[in-house]
C-alpha cells in the first residue's frame, strides 16, 4: 500500500512534466512533501455515498485511479460532499451523483494541514456547476469529460490532461454518458470549502 501511495505521487508527477507544468505550479514540492508522510488508518465507517456505485469501475482505465483505489481500500478512507452542496444541492438529484475520496488532507488517513490530494467522482451526465475556492487547484482526470474555466469557457479533457486553477477562479466539470474520475491537489488556502457561483 505504501507503493501505491508513492506510485500514485510519482504518477502525478510524470503528468505534470508531460504537461510541460512541472515547474510552472508549485505542486511539485508538494508531492515530494507528501511523499514524506506515513498513513493513519481512520475509524471513519459512514455509509456508502450514492454515488460510489460508479467506483473504481470509473477509474480502472487508468493507472492512477487504479493506485487510488488500492490505497483507499486499504486505509478505509470515508466519501464525503462538501457541506455547502448538502444544505443546498445544486441541481435535483446532484447528490446522488457526486462525492469525493480525499487521502491527503487534515482530516485524511496521510494527515497535513498544508494540502489535499483525492479524488472527486461524477455520476454520468452530471454537471457540477460553476463554482470557486480561494485554494489553488490542479485536476488529473482520468477519463473523458467537459471542463469549464473562466475566460477559457469549455474545453474537451482526457486522461493524461493536467488542468489548472488560480485561486477563486470559476470552473464547472460535466460528465458525458460514463461516470467521471478526476484526481484534485488543493495547496493554499485550503480550509475553506468550494462553493457554488
Ligand atoms: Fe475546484
Amino acid at each position: 500500500m505504501a507503493s501505491a501511495w508513492i506510485d500514485l505521487l510519482d504518477g502525478i508527477k510524470r503528468r505534470l512534466e508531460n504537461q510541460g507544468l512541472g515547474g510552472r505550479v508549485g505542486f511539485g514540492a508538494d508531492l515530494v512533501a507528501l511523499g514524506q508522510l506515513s498513513p493513519r488508518t481512520t475509524a471513519e465507517t459512514g455509509r456508502p455515498l450514492p454515488v460510489q456505485r460508479h467506483w473504481p469501475a470509473a477509474g480502472a482505465g487508468d493507472e492512477l485511479g487504479r493506485w487510488i483505489a488500492e490505497i483507499g481500500q486499504d486505509l478505509g478512507t470515508a466519501w464525503r460532499q462538501n457541506p455547502n452542496y448538502r444544505a443546498a444541492p445544486p441541481s435535483t438529484g446532484f447528490l446522488d451523483n457526486y462525492g469525493y475520496l480525499e487521502c491527503a488532507g487534515p482530516e485524511a488517513p496521510y494527515c497535513t494541514p498544508h494540502l489535499r490530494l483525492g479524488l472527486l467522482l461524477l455520476g454520468p451526465r452530471t454537471l457540477y456547476p460553476q463554482h470557486h475556492h480561494p485554494a489553488e487547484e490542479i485536476y488529473l482526470p482520468l477519463g473523458p469529460g467537459r471542463w469549464w474555466k473562466d475566460g477559457e469557457g469549455w474545453q474537451a479533457r482526457v486522461a493524461g490532461d493536467v488542468i489548472h486553477h488560480p485561486p477563486m477562479c470559476g470552473h464547472a466539470t460535466e460528465s458525458g454518458d460514463a461516470p467521471l474520475a478526476a484526481i484534485y491537489l488543493w495547496r493554499g488556502e485550503i480550509a475553506r470549502a468550494a462553493e457554488i457561483g
